[in-house]
């Protein structure tokens, strides 16, 4: 096997950090790999139901079209959107409800798919926000989990890939908004 060449990006002119090194820590291909992988275990799991497959908005946009793309189960989508971050690269340690599900969810299975679990304040309050609506089942699905520092008081189902504690951009995810669009994960080398 080759080794993966892992690219860099520099922050550009105008953005805070500007100049900032970025670089590639999980490629196109990985990703692209692992969404077969959890897509196929989503599958067989809920074979014969049809789950409601909820969004957290706004990062989860990309992860969630490719890994919707490769189920073979019936399912519905829905979104949720939640503030955690602001536009600082750490948790604030509150989270805001900004928009709500629309979906009638209960007696549902529900998935809810996440681009990253860091704090894991967010699926926190989703959970609580979910049994609230006496739903059958909620299961979640994370692209990204930082197994160091998520807290939360239960167990992920479902999980792409583990990271360690960096700022991480790209495949949806975004630092100061910028970013979203890469095909890949980078992470800033130095603390931002
Ligand atoms: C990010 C990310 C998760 C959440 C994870 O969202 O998309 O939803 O933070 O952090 P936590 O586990 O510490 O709660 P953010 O609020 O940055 O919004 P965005 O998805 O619109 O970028």
């Amino acid at each position: 096997m080759g080794r993966t060449l892992r690219k860099t990006l520099t922050v550009p002119k105008g953005y805070i950090n500007e100049g900032k090194e970025i670089r590639e820590i999980i490629t196109e291909k990985e990703i692209y790999n692992k969404v077969k992988e959890l897509a196929a275990e989503i599958s067989k799991c809920y074979a014969g139901k049809i789950p409601i497959i909820i969004g957290v908005l706004n990062g989860s946009f990309m992860f969630m079209a490719d890994l919707v793309r490769n189920l073979s189960i019936d399912f519905e989508v829905d979104f949720i959107k939640i503030s955690s971050y602001g536009s600082s690269t750490k948790s604030s340690g509150t989270v805001r409800l900004l928009k709500d599900i629309s979906a009638d969810i209960t007696g549902r299975d529900i998935i809810v798919v996440e681009d990253i679990i860091d704090s894991g304040l967010t699926i926190e309050f989703i959970k609580h926000r979910l049994e609230e609506a006496g739903t059958k089942s909620v299961k979640f699905a994370t692209c990204l989990y930082k197994s160091n520092v998520a807290k939360q008081s239960f167990d992920i189902d479902f999980i792409g890939f583990n990271i360690p504690d960096k700022f991480v951009v790209g495949y949806g995810l975004d630092f100061d908004q910028k970013f979203r669009g890469l095909s890949s994960i980078y992470a800033f080398e130095e603390e931002v």
